[in-house]
C-alpha cells in the first residue's frame, strides 16, 4: 500500500507516521509513504501557494496550480487514477467499513487543505472522495489523514504482528471490543474473571461475545441496533 500525501507539511505526517507499527510496516515494506510539498510545485517567484479568496471573507485560500501539479506528480507514477482523498468537515464521516474499503486500493492520495481551504476549482478537477473524522474543525487536514492512514494500514497483511488482531476487535460485526486482562491475577483486590484462566476455550469465546453484546448495548445504543439488524437479517437468511 502507498500512501500519498499532498501537503504544505510533509514532515509533520513524516514524523507522526514514524513511531511504533507504522514505523515498522514501513521498514518491513508492508506500507510506503510518499509525503510531497505542495509547495515544491509552486510557480510563484516568492514560492506563495496561498491568496485571498475572491468575494472577500476572512483568510487565505490554497490557489489551484500547486495543488493540480503537485497531484498530476503524483499520477503520473501511479498505475490507474488513484482515488484522492480530500479531508474536510464538509465530507462523510470515516468509519470502519470506509477503512475496510480503502484498505483494499493499492495506493491513496490524501489532500490536505490549510489556510480557509482550497480554491473549489482543483478539487472538482481531482477529488474522488471527501472525508471528515467527526463533527469539528482542525486547523488542517495533516492529523485527519494521519488518522485514516492509521486506520486503513492496520488493516493491510503483515502491518499488524498478529493477524486476527484486525477481525477480532472493536466494530467487528458491529460490536465493541470485550474487557482484557493481564497478570496479576489479583490487582487491588479484584479478580480476573474465573472462566478466563480455566482453559475452556468455547467457554471463554462465549463469555467475550456475552460481554461484548453487553457493552455495545450500554456505551453505544445506536451501535447494538445496527448489530441487532444485522444479526436478524443473516438468520432470516439462514431460514431460506
Ligand atoms: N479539516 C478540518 N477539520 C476536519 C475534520 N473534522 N475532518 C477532516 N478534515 C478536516
Amino acid at each position: 500500500m502507498v500512501f500519498h500525501v499532498l501537503t504544505l507539511f510533509p514532515e509533520m505526517i513524516r514524523e507522526g507516521m514514524n513511531y511504533s507499527i507504522m514505523k515498522r510496516a514501513m521498514e518491513a515494506g508492508a506500507l510506503h509513504l510518499n509525503p510531497v510539498n505542495i509547495r515544491d510545485y509552486t510557480i510563484d517567484k516568492h514560492n506563495k501557494v496561498d491568496d485571498y479568496p475572491y468575494g472577500g471573507g476572512a483568510g487565505m485560500l490554497m490557489q489551484a496550480q500547486p495543488v493540480y501539479d503537485a497531484y498530476k506528480a503524483v499520477e503520473a507514477t501511479c498505475s490507474k487514477r488513484p482515488r484522492v482523498i480530500f479531508l474536510t468537515p464538509q465530507g462523510k464521516t470515516f468509519n470502519q467499513s470506509m477503512a475496510r474499503e480503502f484498505a483494499a486500493e493499492e495506493e491513496l492520495v490524501f489532500l490536505c487543505g490549510h489556510y480557509e481551504g482550497i480554491d473549489e476549482r482543483v478539487l472538482e478537477e481531482i477529488v474522488t472522495d471527501e472525508v471528515s473524522i467527526g463533527d469539528y474543525v482542525l486547523t488542517g487536514g495533516e492529523l485527519p489523514a494521519m488518522v485514516m492512514m492509521d486506520t486503513i494500514a492496520r488493516l493491510i497483511p503483515g502491518v499488524l504482528n498478529n493477524e486476527d488482531s484486525a477481525q477480532d476487535e472493536s466494530f467487528a460485526g458491529n460490536l465493541l471490543e470485550y474487557p482484557q486482562y493481564t497478570r496479576p491475577e489479583v490487582w487491588m483486590d479484584k479478580l480476573v474473571p474465573a472462566v478466563l484462566l480455566s482453559g475452556h476455550h468455547a467457554n471463554i469465546e462465549k463469555w467475550r461475545l456475552e460481554k461484548s453484546i453487553e457493552r455495545t448495548r450500554n456505551k453505544r445504543p445506536d451501535l447494538y441496533q445496527k448489530y441487532e439488524e444485522e444479526t436478524a437479517r443473516d438468520r432470516s437468511k439462514k431460514l431460506k
